[in-house]
């Protein structure tokens, strides 16, 4: 029932998006034709948190044995084709071809209903080859701080997503959509501090969620977006004496799932025991940056 919402938001921001584009180009240099050499920040910043949201919601729309969610899946659909034609306004003719291909195949693996896996492991392909090749952080300057995150968050989130990250702040009544709860394990397990730096930093067009991107530094971003990740119910704060050698750019791109996968091999069930001690080390190393 959310998850349809965030949706429908979305096709919002995607065309506000594209709308911001033709508006941009409307204010080029007079005399000068309007191909954009590199595009904007903000541009590329939303066509990574668009491949972001189909690596994220394309589970609620194919499952094992095909289409689950009619809607959600048309959206895929649509969302992957967009990623192109987004790509395609952002670099007109400097366009990586194996950037362009790879954004081909995805639209390709979605049509085909293929595995989340499939889909999943393709958008963090695409997003580590766009970093590289806009030149996009995907990682803060300096190490996060969480008692920073708290208060930024207490005094600007709270509001509408609750003290305690449930989602029912004093302002969240009547919203539609409401305001997302950070606690669930199964979707924060699968969040990552960078999309949630993108949300933060672009905000959700058509939602409440407002844009942050001009009221905090990207460092205040990126704390906040750290300190989410510390909302999850079952989050551990036990100590560990494994560090598993993660870089601060592993724990701001990768989610826990991921990194469980990535650590255990093989990962196992999600109620096994070396899964759960390894996702707890992980939290631990979220909790304790430096
Ligand atoms: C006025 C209410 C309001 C305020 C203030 C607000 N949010 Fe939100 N937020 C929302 C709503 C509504 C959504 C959209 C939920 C949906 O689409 O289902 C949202 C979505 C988000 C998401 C997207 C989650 C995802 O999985 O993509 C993140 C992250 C987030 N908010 C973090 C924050 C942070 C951090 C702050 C403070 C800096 C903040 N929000 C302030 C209402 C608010």
């Amino acid at each position: 029932m959310m998850q349809k919402t965030v949706h429908s938001f979305l096709i919002c921001f995607a065309i506000f998006a594209t709308a911001f584009w033709v508006f941009q180009d409307n204010q080029a240099i007079p005399g000068e034709r309007s191909h954009q050499t590199i595009a904007p920040q903000r541009d590329t910043d939303r066509l990574v948190f668009l491949l972001q949201y189909i690596g994220q919601d394309y589970g609620a729309a194919v499952g094992e044995n095909g289409v689950i969610n009619q809607y959600e899946y048309a959206e895929m659909l649509e969302f992957s084709q967009q990623a192109m034609d987004w790509y395609t306004a952002l670099r007109s003719d400097q366009m990586v071809d194996s950037t362009f291909s790879n954004l081909q195949a995805l639209r390709n693996l979605i049509k085909t209903k293929a595995s989340w896996a499939k889909v999943q492991s393709l958008t963090r392909v695409l997003i580590r080859d766009l970093a590289s090749e806009l030149d996009i952080r995907t990682s803060p300057e300096e190490t996060p701080s969480l008692a920073k995150g708290k208060s930024l968050y207490r005094n600007n989130c709270a509001v509408c997503h609750g003290l305690e990250g449930n989602g029912n702040g004093s302002a969240a009544e009547g919203l539609e959509p409401a305001p997302n709860s950070f606690l669930e394990p199964d979707y924060m397990n699968e969040a990552t501090p960078y999309r949630f730096y993108n949300a933060i930093r672009i905000g959700i067009a058509g939602t409440a969620m407002p844009a942050y991107g001009h009221a905090f530094t990207n460092q205040q971003s990126w704390d906040v977006a750290f300190y989410l990740m510390t909302f999850r119910q079952g989050f551990s704060q036990q100590a560990t004496n494994e560090d598993y050698n993660l870089t601060l750019n592993d724990l701001a791109t990768k989610s826990n799932l991921q990194l469980v996968q990535e650590i255990v091999d093989p990962p196992g069930r999600r109620d096994n025991r070396k899964f759960q001690a390894t996702l707890a080390t992980i939290d631990y190393l979220r909790q304790h940056l430096e």
